[in-house]
């Protein structure tokens, strides 16, 4: 029990560097001409910036921890067999970045055993490290934090998010956005699904909804919201998969509300 126990806190003290300087190159590379390659879909994109920032990522992990298995946006799945897996999202909010937003960050978590273990998401811009270890609360910047105090959908703040744009996509986010609208408080879209995680967590935001996200965007957020006292679930209430699907996260108070308006959306 204690040899996992450490060998957890070895890898969330990594996962906290690699995400802080992953992080700086991220900063140290905005603003300058850097190509964007779309990966089939024009918002789709990836750049010289998300690749760098993943091969730092890797380089780190697999220096202290070979047999573990890493499954990065970029890079795809590596092989191991310690039982523990790395989800890498090297940047997310590629699209920002390459706009100058500056809405985007590093996010990285860890599973033993399929189970999450921590999360941790930096924000270079804000410099603001989110970090959460299953049963030991959530941190901004080291500080703890938790989610709003907000007990209706009409007094939310809501964010979103939408996939990159397909034509007949299944997972189209724009009648549920038409759904929630009139109902809560204001809607945001801020382009980055880890953060939009993290500002719930952090009581900023109420509560977020998107549909189709995968594993490296959502499991690091998934460990902070929970652990600063939110729920994440899917659209119909069920355990959030991590490994990618509808997820709506909230403070708790407003989330079956959420859920129901999800349901009228079919
Ligand atoms: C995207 C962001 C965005 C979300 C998209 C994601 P990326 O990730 O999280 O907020 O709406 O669905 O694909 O591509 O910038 O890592
Ligand atoms: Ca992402
Ligand atoms: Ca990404």
């Amino acid at each position: 029990m204690h040899v996992k126990e450490d060998a957890v806190a070895e890898r969330f003290v990594l996962a906290r560097r690699a995400a802080r300087e992953a992080g700086a190159l991220l900063r140290s590379r905005l603003g300058s001409r850097m190509h964007a390659w779309a990966k089939d879909v024009r918002s789709n994109l990836v750049t010289e910036a998300d690749t760098q920032s993943e091969a730092l990522i890797r380089g780190l992990i697999q220096a202290s921890f070979p047999d573990d298995v890493i499954v990065g946006e970029e890079g795809g799945p590596s092989a191991g067999n310690s039982g523990y897996r790395w989800l890498v999202d090297p940047l997310d909010g590629t699209v920002n970045y390459t706009h100058g937003y500056r809405c985007f960050c590093v996010s990285i978590a860890l599973q033993w055993e399929g189970r999450l273990t921590f999360g941790v998401v930096y924000d270079p811009m804000a410099d603001e490290e989110y970090a959460a270890q299953r049963g030991g609360g959530a941190t901004c910047n080291g500080q703890p934090v938790s989610v709003s105090p907000v007990e209706k959908l009409e007094d939310a703040l809501l964010v979103t998010g939408f996939p990159p744009y397909r034509p007949d996509d299944p997972n189209d986010n724009t009648k549920a956005f038409l759904a929630f609208f009139p109902r809560a408080q204001a809607l945001r879209r801020d382009g980055s699904a880890a953060l939009d995680l993290c500002y719930v967590a952090a009581g900023r935001l109420d509560g977020f909804w998107e549909p189709g996200l995968h594993a490296w965007d959502v499991a690091a957020g998934i460990v902070i919201v929970t652990e600063a006292g939110g729920r994440v679930t899917g659209y119909r209430g069920e355990e959030v998969r991590v490994d990618g699907g509808h997820i709506v996260a909230s403070n708790g108070r407003i989330h079956d509300a959420m859920l129901a308006v999800l349901a009228g959306c079919g």
